[in-house]
């Protein structure tokens, strides 16, 4: 009878296990892959799946916002089942938000009261918190400490300085033998990221953040022409003709290379400059990006990433354990650490170890917790058509196809039109 009943037993428990196992899902998640991102994406992957024995695909996507957002739209709209979680940009929900879950029934409010509070807040949609904030930055600017030294240079705090001081060292870095140097290197390709660069330009100058918080379009006015003419004069000078086609990466190889005294990027290009196979490992110093002169102030635009679950997932509610297995405290001090992403939870700013190995995370701590935003609260499902309008017209200011003032009048009407005269 006892050996009836273990045999039994052991046929329930093979029963049992064979069931769970049948039960192990599988999910997918996208994710970006500027940088270690999609290393650092696979790792913590990897550690949820250990945990709970569902597999999970990485399905890297393309480094251009814009591309990525194309992307998703196209799988979103045909309410595709084959991505459970999205890596979102923080300009995106508005938009997204009609395919995206609700996480608040999974998440409890002492999860999301551990993030910055305007991160919850930008992904709460019409009472839905349709993401977790992953990681949040701000463009910073970075400089070669050794250069600086050699020509008993200061990092700039105006535009106007960091012009002359590029130019200069640029020009004698050349004559003493290295004719690739470049004073200037950033984001100037049309696409997303030419929308962060020159709205950094622009809010620095004084000139407003393009739509104002009434949702009038201010994009056009006297500041924001200079600071567009002061940057369209670098292309040829301290900046060269390629930086038109330059997304974060390209400006990221050439600084990184040792050739170029400046760099507009966001945090993620300090952990690989300071890599061990880094030609300028060690050499490399960051600070707040200058101000448009003495009327100005120093600025950087708010970006970062989310994580969202797709209302055509399979599995939801198992997507959501993910997606607060990422975007936890641990998972956000290891990223910080090992790749310079900017933890979205302010607590983790005064962590001895994330400080230690990204030092600018506590000296620019105001820059990011004051990251001017683009407009995408107020235009919401528009913002993508305006942020396009705004790289398009910048882009042929930059490449000498328009002056700065007509082509911001232009941009004026166009903007106001799309936005019903300030409605929205
Ligand atoms: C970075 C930012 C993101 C921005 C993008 C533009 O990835 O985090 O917010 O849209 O750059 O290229």
């Amino acid at each position: 009878m006892s050996t009836l009943l273990s045999k039994l037993l052991t046929l329930l428990l093979l029963i049992l296990i064979s069931g769970g196992v049948a039960r192990a899902a599988t999910l997918s998640i996208s994710c970006g892959a500027v940088g270690k991102e999609l290393s650092l994406c696979r790792q913590g992957v990897e550690a949820w799946s250990q945990r709970t024995g569902h597999h999970v695909k990485v399905v890297a996507t393309p480094n251009s916002a814009t591309e990525r957002f194309a992307l998703y739209q196209q799988i979103l709209a045909s309410h595709s089942s084959d991505i459970d979680i999205l890596q979102i940009d923080v300009v995106w929900p508005g938009t997204l938000a009609p395919h995206l879950v609700d996480l608040s029934q999974y998440i409890g409010g002492d999860v999301t009261q551990q993030y910055f509070p305007a991160l919850i807040a930008n992904n709460t949609i019409a009472g839905k918190l349709v993401a977790l904030p992953w990681f949040t930055n701000a463009g910073v600017l970075y400089y070669r400490k050794d250069l600086l030294k050699k020509y008993h240079a200061q990092p700039p705090a105006t535009w106007q300085q960091l012009t002359a001081t590029a130019r200069r060292i640029q020009d004698a870095e050349r004559r003493a033998g290295n004719p690739r140097m470049q004073g200037f290197v950033f984001q100037a390709k049309g696409y997303e990221g030419l929308t962060c660069d020159a709205l950094e330009w622009i809010d620095s100058f004084g000139g407003g953040a393009l739509v104002d918080a009434d949702g009038t379009v201010t994009v056009d006015n006297p500041r924001a022409v200079a600071a567009l003419q002061l940057a369209a004069s670098w292309i040829g000078d301290i900046a060269p003709q390629g930086v038109l086609n330059y997304d974060e990466e390209e400006s990221r190889g050439v600084f990184q290379s040792g050739n170029a005294v400046f760099m507009r990027n966001w945090p993620y290009a300090w952990a690989l400059g300071n890599a061990a196979d880094s030609p300028i490992r060690g050499r490399i110093g960051v600070v707040a990006l200058p101000a448009g002169g003495p009327d100005g102030h120093q600025t950087g635009t708010l970006g970062g990433w989310q994580l969202a679950v797709s209302r055509y997932s399979q599995h939801p509610e198992l997507a959501a354990d993910l997606v607060r297995h990422l975007t936890a405290y641990a998972e956000q001090k290891r990223r910080a650490i090992a790749g310079s992403y900017n933890p979205a939870i302010p607590a983790l700013y005064r962590d001895k170890e994330v400080l230690a190995a990204v030092p600018f995370f506590g000296t620019l701590y105001t820059t990011f917790e004051h990251a001017v935003a683009r407009p995408s609260r107020i235009a919401g499902s528009k913002y993508a058509r305006v942020s396009a309008e705004f790289y398009y017209a910048v882009h042929d200011v930059l490449s000498g196809k328009t002056e700065a003032a007509p082509a911001l009048a232009a941009l004026q009407s166009k903007l106001t039109r799309l936005s019903r005269g300030g409605q929205w």
